[in-house]
């Protein structure tokens, strides 16, 4: 059998379109925003130029406002849905009309570090798109405090129980007919339901009746909470870019302000009941209740407390092979539907680049061990069933490919 790490490199070989990755072949036919920014990650190792290049890819994609948005529709595909038809956002080239976690500038960072002569100018070259970026996510989507969504897509972690209050207000019963494409890829059981489906689908036409106003979707739209998950990622981005920032001569103040406002707004998703961060709908200031993964990733922001350790631990041990996206003790847990349980290797790696900062090696260490056997075991998935390790959503995965190079394997 070949070697893990060859497949790996002809994973994210077969899934390159020419200085952009798709996630993987079928179900997701197109640029992703944060999963291009684990594909560079994964190029670096044997590719140094290239890994540069899906950064060039996502960023040219920016629009005008800064936004980096969460699709970029390179070459039309009809094997998805909702394509840049139904976006319809206008711009060129195509791309949807939502952003996604800031993951990029931490990960420019990792790729810098692998090879600093040879990131220097490709850096300095996107550092003031990054910047330009974390500037559009404080002044549109940070206006409450924490980092907050239009659109649980946004956050890239779908239909984490995080977002169930919020979907709640969201009327899908008049979207009009339609095609999934999804479930014709993949399982559908371990796919979002129908009812979730028509409700994304009336917040992208909502986004369409108002021409993609970000601040009017901000105001007046069906769906906004704050999201713990984008909120650590960008804090902890921050702080990347500020090396990145310095490291080019740049002054970093102005990050240095977002960072200070960003951590002093954390107060405001943590709910003291559940002794954890919390998703919050910012319609009506309800907390979502629900550990989820958006809470753990404090870790990579340097956020944690003991009573987060506490509930780490609880739902890690509960299961055997990573941190497990939902808490396998609530009712909500669903061990192979997307976000509703199964353990993402991408996300482990994330929350790991937090543990190893903090010392805890042995967490570090532990996690690596679980994520690399679910691997090893039914391959380079998706995501995986966090009790069995059964192979969940797409295969050939571009970000499980990428962490195995870098971190897993
Ligand atoms: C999908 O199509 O399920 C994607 O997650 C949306 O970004």
């Amino acid at each position: 059998t070949m070697d893990l790490h060859e497949q790996a490199r002809q994973i994210l070989r077969g899934n390159d379109r020419g200085g952009y990755t798709l996630p993987t072949h079928g179900l997701y036919p197109y640029q992703w925003n944060w999963d291009s920014a684990f594909a560079a990650w994964g190029f670096a190792t044997f590719d140094i130029a290239r890994a540069w290049d899906e950064f060039d890819t996502l960023l040219a994609s920016q629009w005008d406002t800064g936004m980096v948005p969460h699709i970029i529709f390179h070459e039309v595909d009809p094997s998805y849905f909702p394509g840049p038809d139904v976006w319809s956002t206008g711009q060129s080239p195509a791309t949807s009309g939502i952003s996604q976690p800031p993951v990029a500038a931490t990960m420019a960072r990792l790729v810098w570090e692998m090879d600093k002569a040879a990131g220097h100018d490709r850096l300095a070259e996107i550092y003031p798109k990054l910047v330009a970026w974390h500037r559009w996510w404080h002044e549109v989507r940070c206006v409450h405090g924490p980092a907050a969504i239009i659109h649980p897509w946004e956050s890239g972690r779908d239909n984490c129980p995080d977002w169930d209050i919020g979907m709640d207000g969201v009327d899908g019963s008049r979207v009009g007919p339609y095609t999934r494409r999804d479930t014709g890829h993949v399982d559908p059981s371990m796919r979002p339901h129908k009812e979730q489906y028509d409700r994304y689908i009336a917040m992208v036409q909502f986004g369409v009746s108002v021409g993609w106003d970000q601040r009017q979707i901000v105001a007046d739209g069906p769906f906004l909470m704050a999201d713990p998950g984008i909120t650590f990622i960008l804090l902890r981005a921050h702080a990347d870019l500020i090396v990145l920032g310095e490291v080019l001569g740049h002054d970093t103040s102005e990050i240095e302000g977002w960072a200070a406002q960003l951590r002093s707004a954390l107060p405001e998703i943590w709910n003291a009941d559940l002794g954890a961060y919390d998703a919050r709908n910012l319609r009506n200031g309800r907390f979502a209740g629900v550990l989820g993964s958006g809470a753990l990733l404090a870790y990579v922001a340097d956020a944690g407390n003991p009573t987060l350790d506490e509930h780490l631990i609880r739902v890690w041990d509960a299961v055997s092979y990573g941190i497990p996206s939902a808490d396998p003790q609530a009712d909500i847990f669903d061990a192979r539907r997307y976000w509703r349980g199964p353990s993402w290797p991408f996300l482990n790696a994330l929350i790991a680049l937090g543990f190893r900062e903090m010392g805890r090696h042995d967490l570090d260490a532990r996690l690596r061990r679980e994520t690399a056997q679910a691997i090893a075991k039914n391959g380079f998935a998706e995501y995986f069933d966090p009790h069995d390790a059964t192979a969940c959503g797409g295969a050939n995965f571009t970000w499980t490919a990428a962490i195995w190079l870098t971190w897993a394997g």
